[in-house]
């Protein structure tokens, strides 16, 4: 029989009483997707290559084909997989609390497939695997002639097309981060979900809550650096302390 995760009185009452909860997901809530987690090693073709040094500009700019085909990779392992118990675990989250913020650093959609946003738009930090833009001109692609060139040329100005996601180097949506961080600073409570909290800017929004003196719960089966400093750290999968939180805050 799985044990049952136990939660403290104190959550799960602040759960109930909050007006206005605020979740930051990392690659961790798509792991039991069968999402490899960004720091995961790469198997198959991509073993030899580290993420980083396919994620920047440089790196497109030095073999645009193969970043465009380590992305198309990625799309068709994202594509293939499903929203898992801990997506649909927000989802819920969103239709019970009065106001809800999602924020991703996930470009993978996985959030939107299960359900969320409906009544607050996700946040996506890092962008989308399956939005595609102009590296040339930055506007966003939707169709594009298919004549066997890698990457595909822009219809508009023939610049390359590459994926709509953040690289290493490139700055943060400016809209998204505003929201993100106006979320963080203002609600009740803050759920870091799968993140290992490496990445700036994302990594500094659980700090800006405890800054302002909001209860931070970490979920993540490995520790981070915020695991000492959160109210509550939960070290294990979200996919499994998810929908047992749910099931305990509304006994569902
Ligand atoms: P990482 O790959 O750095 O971290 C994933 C985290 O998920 C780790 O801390 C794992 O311990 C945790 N984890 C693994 N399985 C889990 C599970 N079942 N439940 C909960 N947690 C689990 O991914 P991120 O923190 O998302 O940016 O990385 C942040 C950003 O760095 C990414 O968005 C990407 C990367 O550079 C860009 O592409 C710009």
């Amino acid at each position: 029989m799985e044990n049952e995760i136990v939660f403290s009185d104190q959550l799960l009452q602040q759960i109930r009483q909050a007006q206005h909860v605020v979740v930051l997901t990392g690659a961790g809530i798509s792991a039991e997707s069968g999402v490899p987690t960004f720091r995961d090693a790469q198997t198959g073709l991509w073993e030899r290559f580290r993420p980083e040094e396919l994620a920047s500009p440089e790196a497109f700019r030095r073999d645009p084909r193969l970043v465009w085909e380590w992305y198309a990779w990625r799309r068709e392992l994202v594509s293939k997989a499903s929203p898992n118990a801990g997506h649909l675990a927000l989802v819920e989250l969103e239709k019970r609390l009065p106001v809800f913020t999602l924020i991703t650093q996930n470009v993978d959609g996985l959030h939107q497939r299960a359900g969320s946003g409906v009544r607050f738009p996700v946040i996506e930090l890092h962008g989308n695997i399956q939005r595609t833009k102009c590296f040339a001109d930055c506007q966003i692609v939707d169709t594009w002639e298919e004549d066997g060139e890698l990457p595909p040329r822009c219809p508009r100005c023939a610049g390359l097309l590459r994926p709509d996601v953040v690289w290493f180097g490139e700055l943060l949506p400016a809209e998204a981060l505003s929201a993100a961080i106006a979320a963080a600073a203002g609600c009740d409570l803050f759920l870091s979900i799968g993140t290992s909290g490496l990445v700036e800017p994302a990594a500094s929004l659980p700090y800006r809550a405890l800054a302002a003196h909001i209860p931070v719960v970490e979920i993540n089966p490995h520790p981070t650096p915020l695991s000492s400093l959160a109210t509550f750290a939960i070290p294990a999968p979200a996919g499994e302390v998810l929908p047992a939180l749910v099931k305990a805050v509304w006994e569902v």
